[in-house]
């Protein structure tokens, strides 16, 4: 059997200086998931031990390094989806959780829910023993904010050897948003979904995300028999022609075939395809 990963670091304008750096915390995060794959480990451990590496990368929107709400303060929104079994896990607004990805999964596994969110989530993760942080560990040095504007969400996607898909996302959201505001990410089908074809992780304006359900929309391509990258493709087309904004997304079938697709002036990426070979783009 085949296995495949694809990881992003969320599609925007990125600093021309931090670029490499992007890069390479998107191979790290894409290498942690391929040695979960290669000893026949699930996707699920996969897009989220490669999510988790991007999430304490400060240079990326996601558990450290998150943008900041318009009070100043970190609330994060995450969500995995396991598409053999169609289970999800998801967190929303939750603050002081070091890697929120982890927490998604926890929900999915120790919950009857889909999705908790604020002061419930964050009860749930004491409960659940989930590394909890100051929050003000979370907010890196204000220069950075700037790019954080413009950058958003990190993801991963994979399929494993036993033929199983999987999906994870991360942020911090949009700059300057309201407390309690929540973007796509967590909303299974809008900017994560997984199921038996298909496994997909979208970045962008979560508004305008939600609106087309851009996820599953890019999943349905690929139940219809489109090819992995004319699907990213399309759905892109189909996201810019509704809403007249910008999102990326990732996406891998269940052949191992990876497709990605950005409006905006970066995205970086790293996949490693079925022949192990290295796909990049900035
Ligand atoms: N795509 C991330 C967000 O809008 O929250």
């Amino acid at each position: 059997m085949t296995f495949a990963i694809i990881v992003h670091g969320g599609a925007g304008a990125v600093a021309p200086q931090s670029l490499d750096a992007r890069k390479q915390g998107c191979r790290a995060a894409a290498e942690a998931g391929h040695v979960i794959l290669k000893r026949g480990g699930n996707a699920l451990d996969a897009v989220e031990a490669a999510a988790v590496v991007l999430e304490n990368n400060p240079l990326f929107n996601a558990g450290k390094g998150s943008t900041l709400n318009c009070e100043g303060r970190v609330e994060t929104d995450a969500a995995v989806m396991d598409g053999a079994t169609l289970r999800a896990g998801a967190v929303a607004a939750v603050s002081g959780i070091r890697n929120p990805i982890r927490l998604a999964r926890k929900v999915m596994e120790a919950s009857p829910h889909i999705l908790l969110a604020g002061a419930g989530a964050a009860r749930f993760a004491r409960e659940q023993g989930i590394e909890l942080c100051d929050p003000a560990e979370l907010v890196v040095p204000a220069q950075q904010q700037h790019w954080q504007r413009e950058h958003g969400t990190v993801g991963a996607v994979a399929l494993d050897a036993h033929g199983h898909l999987a999906a994870a996302t991360s942020t911090g959201g949009i700059f300057n948003k309201l407390p309690g505001r929540v973007g796509d990410t967590p909303l299974i089908g809008c900017g994560t979904y997984a199921d038996g074809c298909a496994a997909v992780s979208c970045t962008g304006k979560g508004e305008d995300i939600i609106r087309v359900t851009l996820a599953r929309h890019a999943a349905w391509l690929l139940e219809q028999g489109v090819e992995a990258g004319a699907a990213a493709e399309q759905a892109m087309r189909h996201f810019a022609k509704r809403t007249h904004s910008q999102a990326g997304i990732i996406l891998v079938d269940r052949g191992g075939h990876v497709g990605y697709a950005h409006n905006t002036p970066n995205m970086p990426i790293c996949g490693l395809t079925p022949e192990g070979r290295l796909l990049w783009e900035a």
